[in-house]
């Protein structure tokens, strides 16, 4: 196996305009920055992590019970702790491609055997393959990104719904890291059936990906296992701080996602269509669209605006584009106005 390595050198130099990685483009709310520093300075870093204050917190903010929640270094460690806890060298997991490629990391770690139906631009999720894998073979674990990274793909929650009823022997992972941007979840699901994990993360709406924070959702069976697995420190008290502050100020984050949702997203799927570029249908905060121009993620590098193109095989074509607040995206649209 090679490391996963994503393209994050030279980042945070100069002036860039980052719409590469699906971040929020402005810093977390003023309260969370000062939550921080005054957690630092009252001398508070020689002391072990202690976690209560923000399970019953956090529990209570997206009403569920503490026994349902998990946290995590990031969402990354949500999903890696819930594979190495239930997926074992030759079993088989559905990972639909082109997704986060985390999945398939955290998968290969444990020797498993990938299954790799593919999204389509005309349905996004590859809801009858899945069906029909299941039905064929002996599956461990099925991945539901949703939205999904990079297509942006939704499943309705019927279908999901659906997929865990007709499948109990089966454990559903349902990646949820851009929820905020959607409001649609699959938590519901997670207190009527035992074969279902939500994971989310505070590092895209919330916009704090720096200090790793993350959770995971699901009943208290699987939680438990998880958790041995997990350890006792995988979040540090500076994500604690901030999640707990973060959480007290959630209309820096809705007035954020408004502006990206409903100002910017329309203004770059209007511009895509005045200019042919093909965009896949979105339910959140990035487009894949097909390049219109072969070396385009060069040319808006060259203005300090950075995107990320796509590696993955048969989508060589693509780039994904993240969506910021009105400023950046007039930004971005009067340099691929003056590009194409
Ligand atoms: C679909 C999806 N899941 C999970 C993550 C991981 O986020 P983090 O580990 O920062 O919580 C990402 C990050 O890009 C993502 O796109």
């Amino acid at each position: 196996m090679k490391a996963y390595v994503p393209p994050l050198e030279g980042r945070r130099s100069g002036s860039n305009l980052l719409l590469d990685f699906n971040e929020r483009t402005m810093p977390p709310s003023k309260e969370v920055v000062a939550a921080l520093q005054k957690f630092a300075q009252e001398g508070n870093l020689q002391i072990y992590p202690e976690y209560n204050p923000l399970i019953e917190k956090l529990s209570a903010f997206i009403n569920t019970d503490r026994d349902y929640l998990m946290l995590s270094n990031g969402s990354d460690n949500a999903i890696d702790t819930a594979f190495r806890t239930y997926l074992s060298k030759g079993d088989k997991i559905i990972i639909p491609q082109p997704s986060f490629t985390m999945f398939a990391h955290s998968a290969n770690l444990q020797e498993a055997e990938i299954l790799t139906p593919s999204y389509t631009f005309e349905n996004g999720y590859p809801l009858k393959e899945v069906k029909e894998l299941l039905k064929t073979q002996q599956v461990k674990i099925c991945v539901i990104c949703n939205p999904n990274n990079p297509t942006g793909s939704m499943l309705d929650q019927e279908d999901i719904q659906i997929l865990l009823g007709e499948n109990k022997q089966v454990l559903f992972l349902i990646d949820e890291a851009y929820f905020e941007f959607i409001n649609e979840t699959s938590l519901p699901l997670v207190q009527t059936n035992e074969n279902v994990i939500v994971t989310r993360t505070f590092s895209k709406a919330m916009g704090i990906p720096a200090l790793r924070f993350g959770y995971l959702l699901a009943q208290p069976s699987l939680i438990n296992e998880m958790i041995k697995v997990r350890g006792p420190y995988a979040v540090n008290m500076m994500s604690v701080t901030a999640a707990m502050t973060s959480i007290d100020h959630q209309t820096d984050v809705s007035t954020y996602v408004d502006e990206v949702m409903n100002i910017s997203k329309p203004m770059m799927e209007m511009f895509y269509q005045s200019k042919n570029i093909n965009f896949w249908p979105s339910g959140c905060n990035f487009h894949l669209i097909e390049k219109p121009i072969d070396n385009l993620d060069e040319k808006l590098a060259e203005k300090n605006i950075r995107v990320r193109d796509m590696k993955y095989p048969g989508y060589e074509n693509t780039i994904r584009i993240s969506i910021g607040t009105k400023e950046d995206t007039e930004k971005i649209l009067a340099v691929l106005n003056s590009i194409l």
